[in-house]
């Protein structure tokens, strides 16, 4: 209950923790010379050798869930986004980079950074990846629906398919993220992000796959990967609803 506590009091303070808290930018990311992609270094390679613990992880989990929520789902809304599901390798990169301030995030990096050690990392990460991907998440909503998710699919499965899966499950070993189920709008943040070099982490290869994208193809293949349902990984519908 204390890391809860500890959230409460520091989204009260949130903006004055949000600067005093976070790194300054780390020098390096995609846009520089030289930039190598999930360097094979830190406490990200740590983590990713030990074995993660997902009952340790479920304590370590509870400051992240007064955001992302404790099912793992995240915000329709798409300010924080679905972890359920998500591959251990992609958390763990995703937190490293974080941490040491490659990708950032100001809301966030001061619970980050509760997470001790390379172990604590590996054990959240165990937790998430075990929690099933909630069906009900943020989608497109406009009336053009059917339209966006159609044209986004054709883009998809061109440019997207080979890395992110025909599910959007992603890829383990490669450190691709799941998709299935994430919101919308978050999706959309993303994408926009990579596309305009600010996620300073971002695979270079997906970064030249998006460059060209318009606006408008960049909701299209948004409210498509939205569609996207994993088989196996989705939560089970509640008892008492139908199929
Ligand atoms: C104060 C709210 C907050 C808390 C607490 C929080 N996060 Fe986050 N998290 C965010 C936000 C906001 C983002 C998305 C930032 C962006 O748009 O790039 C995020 C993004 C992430 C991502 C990247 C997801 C992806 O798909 O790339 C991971 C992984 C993550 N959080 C894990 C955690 C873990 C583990 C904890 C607990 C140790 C935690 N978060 C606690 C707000 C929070
Ligand atoms: C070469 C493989 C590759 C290709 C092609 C690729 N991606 Fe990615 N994508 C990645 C990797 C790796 C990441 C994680 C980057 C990082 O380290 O932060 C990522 C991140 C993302 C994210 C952010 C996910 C999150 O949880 O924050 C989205 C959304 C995404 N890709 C969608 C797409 C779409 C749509 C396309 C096609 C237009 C595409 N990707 C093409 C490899 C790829």
């Amino acid at each position: 209950m204390k890391k809860t506590l500890l959230v409460a009091l520091v989204m009260a303070l949130a903006p004055a923790v949000a600067f005093a808290g976070a790194p300054a930018p780390k020098k390096g990311g995609i846009e520089e010379k030289g930039y190598v992609w999930n360097a094979q270094e830190g406490e990200k390679i740590e983590a990713l050798k030990l074995k993660g613990d997902a009952k340790r992880g479920e304590e370590a989990y509870e400051v992240c869930g007064a955001c992302h929520l404790p099912s793992g789902a995240g915000r329709p809304d798409g300010t924080f986004p679905q972890l359920a599901g998500q591959h251990t390798t992609v958390i763990i990169k995703q937190m490293a980079d974080i941490r040491s301030g490659l990708r950032d995030n100001p809301t966030m990096y001061p619970f980050a950074i509760t997470l001790v050690d390379p172990q604590e990392l590996a054990d959240a990460a165990a937790y998430i990846e075990k929690l099933c991907v909630p069906p009900d998440h943020g989608k497109y909503e406009g009336a053009d629906a059917a339209l966006q998710v159609n044209k986004g699919k054709e883009l998809y499965e061109k440019q997207c398919k080979e890395c992110h899966g025909a599910n959007g499950e992603g890829n383990k070993e490669k450190f691709y993220p799941v998709i299935a189920g994430q919101h919308y709008k978050y999706l959309l943040r993303q994408m926009t992000e990579i596309r305009d070099g600010h996620r300073r982490n971002a695979n270079p290869d997906m970064v030249k796959v998006i460059k060209p994208y318009t606006n408008d193809q960049l909701v299209a293949i948004s409210a498509y990967q939205s569609s996207l349902k994993m088989p196996g990984s989705m939560c089970k519908p509640k008892a008492g609803k139908k199929k």
